[in-house]
């Protein structure tokens, strides 16, 4: 898995760092290089200005890779274990920190980019879309509420940023590193009210705490959102018993307490076994034939359908040689979801837990939280 994920990485790495774009009229290869590490990429499509965030700076590019504007983030004197802001009389151990982009997310609503560093405890910042030198909000004095991001620098964290009853919220999936909350996802307001400041969880439960003691359990994949809900992607790896799973969570979009937090393998396989790492996921309106196809499959035949697809890149090291072998699953999102359905009745009716991974508890994961079918 280690080789996977450096290969995968270095890969990427070789792609970012190169990103070249070829210029059809002239020819000429245009080429932005960064000196440190990229983290993020994301691209305006109404401007097609580009967002880089990079080991210890930003970067807002022209479509034709020329710099518009670069902030540095980074190195400052930090130490994971500290509470922000430093204090050197405090924080002894703060030495220079390189400062991860951990969330490089576009606000367009708004005309703002939400942007976290694994400095700091993972704090964010709100800057200008137009102008991402501009920092329109950022606080380092507020604690554990404003931690939101992981602060290892190989602890990923994925967000989407969406609308909730006129309001912008953030949704935010981390794995715990050693020096993390130990909250896993949450979901943050982006607007001040009642006391809250941004970035702060809207409800004191719109939270999910790691059920594990050692760190690094969770790495996040992907979050994105259909109709009402909102989905994690991420891999666990367990040790009692070992096992490696990737799992698919899903949530209410609406709800604030966590009520409806349900979560199963995803599962991708074939006769050899089982695939179980994900890379990357991603979720689309499928093709005219896809969807056909994927029609046929359903009963009846006939309802006309608007189910999308989540395709997922999964891999897996044969045991016996080590080598490596990447399979693309492709799955219907509607299926997925009356899976989801299945195993929380199965749940509550045939007292099947082994669908849940003790998150809510070993005893009685159903009656937790007072969630009632
Ligand atoms: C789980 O993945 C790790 C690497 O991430 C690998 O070392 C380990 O052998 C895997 N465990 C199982 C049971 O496949
Ligand atoms: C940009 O992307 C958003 C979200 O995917 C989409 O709603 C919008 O139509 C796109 N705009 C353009 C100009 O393609
Ligand atoms: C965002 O900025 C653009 C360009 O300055 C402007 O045209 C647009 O109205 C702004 N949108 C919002 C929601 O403020
Ligand atoms: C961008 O923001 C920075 C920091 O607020 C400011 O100094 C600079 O003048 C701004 N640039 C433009 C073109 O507005
Ligand atoms: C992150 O991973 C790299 C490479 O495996 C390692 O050298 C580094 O110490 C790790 N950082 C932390 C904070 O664990
Ligand atoms: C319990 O649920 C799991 C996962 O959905 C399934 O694999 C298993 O067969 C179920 N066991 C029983 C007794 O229904």
């Amino acid at each position: 898995m280690y080789y996977t994920e450096m290969a995968l990485w270095i890969w990427t790495l070789t792609i970012l760092s190169w990103f070249c774009v070829t210029l059809s009229r002239n020819e000429e290869l245009k080429f932005f290089q960064s000196a440190t590490e990229l983290n993020h990429l994301t691209v305006d499509n109404d401007t097609g200005i580009i967002y880089l965030g990079v080991v210890n700076a930003l970067y807002q590019l022209t479509e034709n890779l020329e710099v518009i504007r670069s902030v540095e983030t980074g190195p400052r004197k930090d130490n994971k274990k500290c509470t922000p802001p430093i204090d050197e009389n405090q924080c002894k151990e703060a030495v220079l920190t390189d400062n991860y982009n951990k969330l490089l997310l576009l606000n367009k609503a708004d005309n703002t980019t939400v942007v976290c560093g694994s400095l700091f405890k993972g704090i964010c910042a709100i800057r200008d879309l137009q102008n991402i030198s501009n920092e329109k909000y950022y606080v380092d004095t507020s604690g554990e509420k404003s931690f939101v991001a992981s602060n290892d620098e190989n602890v990923s964290t994925v967000g989407l940023i969406t609308s909730l009853n006129n309001d912008q919220v953030l949704f935010v999936g981390k794995g715990n590193g050693p020096n993390d909350n130990g909250i896993i996802i949450s979901t943050r307001q982006l607007y001040e009210r009642d006391g809250k400041d941004i970035f702060e969880m809207y409800t004191d439960s719109a939270a999910v705490k790691s059920a594990f003691h050692s760190s690094s359990t969770q790495q996040f994949v992907a979050v994105f959102e259909d109709k009402n809900y909102v989905y994690f992607i991420f891999n666990q790896k367990e040790k009692q018993p070992v096992n490696n799973r990737t799992l698919i969570a899903r949530l209410c979009k609406d709800d604030a307490h966590y009520y409806s937090y349900f979560e199963m393998d995803l599962g991708c396989k074939d006769d050899d076994g089982a695939y179980d790492h994900c890379h990357s996921a991603f979720v689309t309106t499928p093709g005219k034939e896809l969807a056909e196809s994927m029609a046929q499959q359903r009963q009846p035949v006939d309802t006309p359908s608007d189910d999308k697809v989540l395709l997922a890149l999964f891999s897996k090291v044969n045991k016996d040689d080590g080598s490596l072998k990447s399979a693309l699953c492709v799955f219907s999102l509607r299926q997925i979801n009356e899976k989801i359905e299945k195993n929380r009745n199965d749940c509550y009716t045939k007292k099947n837990t082994s669908s849940f991974y003790k998150l809510f508890a070993a005893e009685n994961p159903c009656a937790l939280h007072g969630l009632v079918i």
